[in-house]
């Protein structure tokens, strides 16, 4: 799988199948974010090539940003709980209305290793015109080689452990920037509950209340064994496949 990161929580996901690659785009808030504006990341760059599908974790501005303009420019699905699936099925956007504890299949049928499963959050979730956004999520992406874990906004949570006890990640994309959800040493926690070697920051620096020290927080990962990664915004990154040490019992 191959990350590109565009700032904030929004980053494309490109996930190879066995029929087919996909373009799954997370969370994507250009319009207003000041870390994909300085670096020259625009909403076209989001249309062409285009997503297949588009991924929100809640309906926060920060979060379900420009997907009402992607999904229109492009006919990507959006992809979220009921409450997300009505609120853009009204505005005329193609959706795919799921909810938390659910799995979305790939239609081809030649491709049933690939699934996303949408997974409980600890925050909230409204749109910026007041409209309940229902449960935030954070999701689950599987292509049957890799598997990786977007938190999505949320507190540090027990349901950590759980994921962990039922999937071997590759990776866990966490939110780092406190303030509104976890900091760096609540990420480090979440890290060793989720069971995994590399965490990708998201959700700081956007911000003045999430703006964090990029060294000692990757200290602070390093002393307990995880490497965190920040992208630099616009970064392309091929996500490792973390095998696991063959010499280290399991307990
Ligand atoms: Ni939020
Ligand atoms: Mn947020």
């Amino acid at each position: 799988m191959e990350i590109t990161y565009y700032g904030h929580s929004c980053f494309l996901l490109q996930v190879k199948g066995k029929s087919q690659a996909y373009r799954l785009l997370f969370d994507p808030f250009i319009t207003g974010n000041p870390l994909a504006e300085k670096h020259g990341i625009t909403r076209d760059i989001l249309i062409d090539p285009k997503p297949d599908y588009i991924l929100l974790s809640h309906a926060h501005g920060d979060h379900s940003g420009d997907a009402e303009e992607i999904s229109k420019a492009t006919e990507a699905p959006i992809v979220g709980v009921w409450e997300i699936h009505e609120y853009y099925a009204k505005r005329g956007c193609p959706t795919i209305g799921m909810n938390v504890g659910g799995t979305f299949y790939a239609p081809d049928k030649n491709d049933p290793d690939f699934w996303v499963k949408l997974v409980p959050a600890i925050h909230s979730s409204s749109f910026p015109d007041g409209t309940y956004g229902g449960v935030p999520v954070g999701f689950i992406i599987s292509n049957g080689e890799q598997m990786i874990y977007y938190a999505g906004d949320t507190a540090l949570t027990l349901e950590m452990e759980l994921i962990a006890e039922r999937y071997q990640l590759d990776l866990a994309i966490l939110p780092i920037g406190g303030y509104f959800t976890m900091d760096v040493e609540d990420g480090v926690e979440a890290a060793l509950l989720l069971d995994v070697n590399h965490v990708m920051g998201v959700h700081y620096d956007t911000f003045p209340p999430i703006q964090i020290k990029h060294e000692e927080a990757k200290k602070a990962f390093e002393e307990v064994g995880v490497t965190l990664h920040l992208l630099g915004v616009g970064e392309r990154w091929v996500v490792p496949k973390d095998v696991p040490a063959e010499s280290e019992p399991s307990s």
